[in-house]
């Protein structure tokens, strides 16, 4: 039976470059949706790029261009990227596009009239200078739990702490640097609260459904809470101008929240390519409909897509996806991308360099499963797991056999041997591999396919072709033996195809054979059937590539741009995009007053001074800065101080410094002294403020 499948990729932000940790999710969809289409279904893969809100509003405007020159900009270097990497995507449009804007205004009237949309008036953060309400990604400020500095205003990265930006200490503006002040505006809530949307997505997301992965559905249990516990939380869907996105068709100055209209634009694509096809919208949307829908995430963004996205689909009268499929983050050598180690690598530079795209298509392969489970990119054992698998055993069948055929055989084959156990054991392992690529365990797929290889080279190296050729009366079995070799070739790269597209075109063109199909793993390629002459498959990887690739990824030292601040999340799950943070930035030689206004500097009262067991060059200081309750300093000036004579003097200190847990105690901050390049010759000279300055006073 033909299924109509209907698949999608989460959209890319439109302010950032395409990077290997995007590919994850691409690759992986792409793998499987060329498998249902080689499988013979109906299968549709669409994505577009998430263009609108904050980030890119300015962007563009740091820029000097408008959002949507930006927005054009970055569309053509996604589908460059994304084609460089053979993601095969049957449309990608953009959110900001008619189809999209059509859609919302249908969700938000059908919302609206079923009583799901109520307006309330908030308080958030306003930047006066920029005049606009803040994003909580764009105010920083310090931890309100740990009391880490520079933290964003949803999410700790010091202690994972998850809080409204309202709470953070000392927050400031990341677009103007200055302190933003509470003001009240007009929100508009989609009301998931409300009981149809429990019960709804209670039903929907039971793991029994399958919509679900496991981990993805206890997680969901998390967020729902026990029957009555009533733990959902109306959304906020509107943003006041200035933004860049939709308006609210019935409220002047208010605009849709970029995340409302992501996955909108899902359907916004897929609206255009059904246009362009003369596809049936309805048939693939309407409750009841027998397409299925897939969408691909990571797990990052399972909270929009489990409940907001399901919960609005029911309530406007749509389908709901029957499946969402959540992966994990990508590592490389273990650990965090990270731009200053070089490991936080562009599609782009990728491409640039050189490196093939299909050998990482096949170590991310190699790689996934269904589960949400992050996957490492370990780059030596990418160079070695590459090199021996695709040419060392895959690409090495042919090349064995396929220049016998064309200079002794006139580049004809013999009927192969069907009863060879290695042509045997490929048709009977097919339908299990299949079944893998089905439920998305790849790495398995990989493993059992290259096992498969193994068996075929075993083959080869007992029959040894290189000596039939010089015996003259074993040129039959010679001719046998290479025909049976690239018969197993032919049906190993069925089983790879959806991994390797560009590969497999290239075998066709090689073996003269139609676009293979997945059937045709069961099919031999008849008696006198002629081969072309064997041009060049694939080359290995040379590990001096991969030290370049990382050479040329590598951050340069000069200051971050100021607008770096990511894309907007909720509710603290944390996410990392285009501008991902580096956790190791080099330190610039200079700084901007932005970088010095992050220091709170307090005018501090010694209230207690003494010294401290089992510590040489200790004093353990209580400090008042004006606060409630006074602050614990241990600070390093034994040497030139006796406690007794600090109490109740004045001095200056870093108020926003983290914590630091010490042997003796939490020590809250830093008290600032001036010494020579030895504290003990040179002395130290505690700061002290004029005469009149008063505990807590901010030193700027
Ligand atoms: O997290 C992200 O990168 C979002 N741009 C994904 C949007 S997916 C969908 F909802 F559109
Ligand atoms: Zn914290």
């Amino acid at each position: 039976m033909t299924r109509k499948i209907l698949v999608t990729s989460a959209l890319p932000y439109a302010n950032g470059a395409i990077h290997l940790g995007h590919l994850v999710e691409y690759i992986q969809t792409d793998i499987w949706v060329r498998f249902q289409k080689m499988r013979g279904h109906a299968c549709w893969y669409v994505c577009a790029d998430d263009t609108h809100g904050t980030p890119v509003m300015l962007r563009a405007e740091k820029e000097g261009v408008t959002p949507e020159a930006l927005i054009e900009r970055v569309r053509s270097e996604h589908t460059r990227d994304f084609g460089g990497f053979l993601i095969g995507f049957d449309n990608y449009h953009s959110t900001h596009a008619p189809e999209t804007r059509a859609f919302c205004d249908l969700f938000y009237q059908r919302l609206k009239a079923a009583g799901l949309i109520k307006a309330r008036f908030i308080e958030q953060f306003y930047d006066p200078v920029k005049a606009m309400f803040l994003p909580d990604r764009f105010i920083k400020g310090e931890c309100p739990k740990c009391g880490a500095a520079d933290q964003y205003g949803d999410s700790c990265e010091a202690c994972g702490a998850a809080y409204v930006p309202t709470e953070l200490k000392n927050p400031c503006s990341v677009v103007s640097g200055v302190r933003p002040e509470l003001r009240a505006s007009e929100h508009y809530f989609f009301r998931l609260s409300d009981p149809r949307c429990e019960t709804f997505l209670r039903a929907y997301t039971r793991q029994e459904n399958g919509v679900l992965q496991p981990e993805a559905a206890n997680k969901m249990r998390e967020w729902l809470g026990e029957e009555g516990e009533h733990l959902l939380a109306d959304w906020d869907i509107s943003r006041d101008a200035p933004y860049f996105g939709f308006g609210i068709p019935d409220a002047p100055g208010k605009f849709f929240y970029v995340w409302l209209d992501a996955p909108i634009g899902y359907m916004g694509s897929f609206q255009n390519l059904c246009h362009r096809e003369g596809l049936d919208f309805n048939a693939f949307w309407q409750p009841g409909s027998n397409a299925e829908l897939y969408h691909f995430i990571g797990k990052d963004i399972l909270y929009f897509h489990a409940l907001f996205w399901p919960a609005e689909l029911e309530a406007a009268g749509f389908r709901t996806p029957t499946k969402i499929f959540a992966h994990g983050f990508l590592t490389v050598d273990g650990l965090k991308m990270s731009k200053s180690r070089g490991t936080f690598i562009t599609a782009e530079s990728y491409l640039a360099e050189g490196l093939n795209p299909e050998w990482l298509r096949y170590y991310f392969a190699g790689k996934l499963s269904a589960s949400m489970e992050d996957i490492d990119l370990n780059l030596d054992d990418f160079v070695a797991r590459v090199n021996a698998d695709l040419i060392g055993k895959y690409v090495n069948i042919a090349s064995r056999a396929a220049g016998f055929i064309v200079k002794r055989f006139g580049g004809r084959l013999l009927a192969a041997d069907a009863e060879l156990p290695a042509l045997r054991a490929i048709r009977e392992a097919a339908p299990g591999i299949a079944e893998r690529y089905e439920n998305r365990e790849f790495a398995k797929a990989m493993r059992e396919i290259m096992a498969l290889a193994d068996g075929a080279n075993q083959y080869v190296d007992r029959e040894k072709p290189w000596e039939l050729a010089k015996i003259p009366e074993k040129e039959a079995q010679l001719h046998a033996v290479c025909s049976n070799s690239l018969n197993l070739f032919y049906q190993l790269t069925a089983l790879l195809k959806p991994v390797l597209p560009a590969l497999s075109a290239r075998v066709e063109a090689f073996l003269d054979v139609a676009p293979i199909a997945w059937d045709d793993v069961q099919r031999l390629l008849p008696a006198g059937h002629g081969i072309q002459p064997y041009a060049h498959l694939m080359t290995r990887i040379d590990p001096k590539q991969i030290a370049q690739l990382v050479a040329a990824n590598r951050e340069s030292l000069a200051p971050a741009a100021p607008i770096a601040a990511p894309a907007a999340t909720d509710a603290g799950k944390a996410k990392t995009e285009g501008a991902a943070k580096t956790e190791d930035a080099p330190k610039p030689d200079v700084i901007s007053i932005d970088d010095f206004d992050r220091m709170d500097l307090r005018v501090a009262r010694v209230v207690d001074a003494a010294r401290v067991e089992g510590a040489e060059k200790l004093i353990r200081l209580v400090l008042d800065i004006g606060e409630e309750k006074p602050r614990q300093v241990f600070a390093g000036i034994k040497s030139a101080y006796d406690p007794a004579a600090l109490k109740g003097r004045l001095t200056v200190m870093v108020a926003n410094l983290a914590p630091r847990k010490m042997k003796f105690g939490l020590s809250e901050g830093m008290v600032l002294a001036a010494s020579g390049a030895n504290d003990v010759a040179g002395g130290i000279y505690l700061i002290s403020p004029d005469a009149g300055a008063t505990p807590g006073m901010r030193v700027k």
